[in-house]
């Protein structure tokens, strides 16, 4: 019998920000590994790690993945290397090593990057996460959809024209990424007829959440972390 004496990697989810929103296994994980890794921007915090900064135990070491700030589509994929390797080297003497996920691992995450370069050489984990989408209709205190409703989540990243097809063509969306994009959505949802039924949050479950009315958002000041639901045959909200 051969015993395997690699350490496990686990895809945590972290929830949408508010640190509460872990779940009891992403907590005992997070406590219990003696290696984090995260994804943080070039200079600065990362939001996942800010996210369980109260519930980590000290010393624990860290490495965070930096993320060059580009505006390519492609996330910079030596980074993710880079990060397989030390993060490899750790599982191979025999620590476990857990990856901070904002909302779920695998709902747009960049954890899959991760994923395909370690997942066929060592044990892996994904502990779930709660997702924006949910934090998003929990902070709008609106269904997501119910019944017979599709949901489609639409990357606001995408062309106007696929854009609008989604949005014509589903009950609820959930257009994500929005940031630099809002200006693109709104004119989609304006020329659709769809602005009414649709509500903007920032920041789900941070302190510094915010929800508004398309109207009252100032699209030059929209950040990354922020999202627009639309129902089709929900509220309309003015
Ligand atoms: C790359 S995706 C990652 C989604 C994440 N894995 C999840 O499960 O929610 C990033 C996008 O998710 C949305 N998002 C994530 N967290 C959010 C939050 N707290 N409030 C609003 N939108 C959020 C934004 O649209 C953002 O551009």
């Amino acid at each position: 019998m051969t015993v395997s004496s690699t350490g496990t990697l686990f895809g945590l989810g972290v929830g949408p920000g508010d640190p509460e929103l872990i779940t009891m296994k992403a907590l005992r994980l997070l406590r219990a590994v003696p290696v984090i890794a995260y994804p943080a921007p070039e200079q600065g915090d990362s939001l996942a790690r800010t996210i369980v900064a109260s519930h980590l135990p000290g010393g624990q070491a860290e490495i965070a993945m930096r993320m060059p700030m580009v505006a390519s589509r492609f996330p910079a994929q030596e980074v993710y290397d880079r990060a397989a390797e030390e993060i490899g080297d750790h599982l191979a003497a025999g620590r476990d090593v857990a990856v901070l996920c904002e909302g779920d691992p695998f709902f747009y995450g960049s954890f899959m990057y991760l994923f395909e370069r370690m997942a066929a050489d060592f044990s892996v984990e994904v502990v779930p996460g709660v997702s924006s989408l949910t934090a998003c209709a929990a902070a709008l205190e609106a269904p997501l959809a119910a019944r017979n409703d599709v949901l489609t989540v639409v990357p606001a990243t995408l062309p106007a024209d696929d854009i609008a097809v989604r949005l014509n063509t589903a009950d609820a969306v959930a257009l994500i990424k929005v940031g630099r994009h809002f200006g693109k959505v709104r004119s989609i949802l304006d020329s659709l007829g769809l602005t009414a039924y649709a509500r903007y949050v920032q920041h789900a479950t941070m302190a510094s959440q915010i929800v508004l009315p398309l109207d009252a958002v100032t699209p030059e000041e929209v950040p990354y972390f922020s999202m627009i639901l639309v129902h089709r045959r929900g509220q309309a909200w003015r």
